[in-house]
């Protein structure tokens, strides 16, 4: 289990993270939403222990990371899987290489287990047979996979993925998504996905929490945000602005512009 308390965190002069709780259970799917520059991407990096909190803590199966050495924490980071945004390959190694990147750490492996386990991991995210070739042989998709292929290629119980489906087009995201359902479900990770797509965050969660101002607005299932009574919530899940937005935007709000239209 994974458990965020009072997360405060003030980065580049702004109070961004203002007291997170938050409770990720065993083998759950957690999709995180909120706006553009909200804080998503902070919450991960302390989750990962490289970013620590101003106040608060992070604990995972009981321990508090920030109280961990250095040898620990190096420890609790083997548990985790992680993909970014940018598939972040190695475009000088091969997709061999680049997926047993993350067992070269475990020395435990000799070189025929590794490449079984390559070409294992390789099958599950639908791509057998690329391990020679080279990132700027694959297309976006494609790389995101082998990416994927190796945030599980040491078996970790999390799974982070961060705006795993930006850039790609709804077909590719949508292999993607089920591909985030199929971990979930095959190798029974713990899963914190981090997106802004309302359709991704359907497809994908078993709850779902929203970032908001720096704590969290809303942890419900996704049948229950839907339902949300509440105009943040609403707006957000619905893609629609609100009249501040649209004053720092555009400089006028639609109530003003509804004025000017009719004068
Ligand atoms: N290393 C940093 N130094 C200064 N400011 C940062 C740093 N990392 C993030 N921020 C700021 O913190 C806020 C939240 O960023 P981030 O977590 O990346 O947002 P998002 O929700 O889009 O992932 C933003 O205003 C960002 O500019
Ligand atoms: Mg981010």
């Amino acid at each position: 289990m994974l458990e965020i308390r009072n997360l405060h965190k003030s980065l580049g002069g702004k109070h961004v993270l203002r007291g997170v709780n938050l409770v990720v259970e065993k083998g759950e799917a957690l999709v995180v939403i909120g706006g553009s520059g909200c804080g998503k991407s902070v919450m991960l990096k302390h989750i990962l222990g490289l970013m620590k909190p101003d106040q608060g803590s992070i604990h995972i199966d009981g321990r508090d990371i920030a109280k961990l050495t250095e040898r620990e924490l190096y420890g609790v980071r083997q548990q985790f899987g992680m993909l970014f945004q940018a598939a972040a390959l190695f475009d000088s190694m091969t997709v061999a290489d680049n997926v047993s990147f993350a067992l070269d750490e475990h020395s435990k492996f000799s070189t025929a287990e590794k490449k079984e386990i390559v070409a294992k991991k390789l099958g599950i995210v639908g791509l057998p047979g690329v391990e020679k070739m080279f990132p700027a042989d694959l297309s976006g998709g494609m790389k995101k996979r082998v990416a994927l292929a190796r945030a599980i290629a040491a078996d970790p119980d999390f799974l982070l993925y961060d705006e795993p489906t930006t850039g790609l087009d709804p077909i590719m995201s949508d292999v993607i998504n089920e591909l985030i359902v199929k971990l979930k479900k095959t190798l029974k990770v713990t899963s914190i996905v981090v997106t802004h797509d309302m359709a991704s965050a359907r497809k994908i969660a078993d709850r779902i929490a929203m970032l908001h101002e720096g704590t969290i607005r809303i942890h419900a299932t996704p049948d229950e945000v839907y339902a949300s009574d509440d105009p943040i919530v609403k707006r957000f899940i619905n893609g629609q602005a609100s009249e501040e937005q649209m004053k720092e935007v555009w400089g006028y709000t639609a109530t003003q512009a509804g004025e000017g239209a009719k004068g």
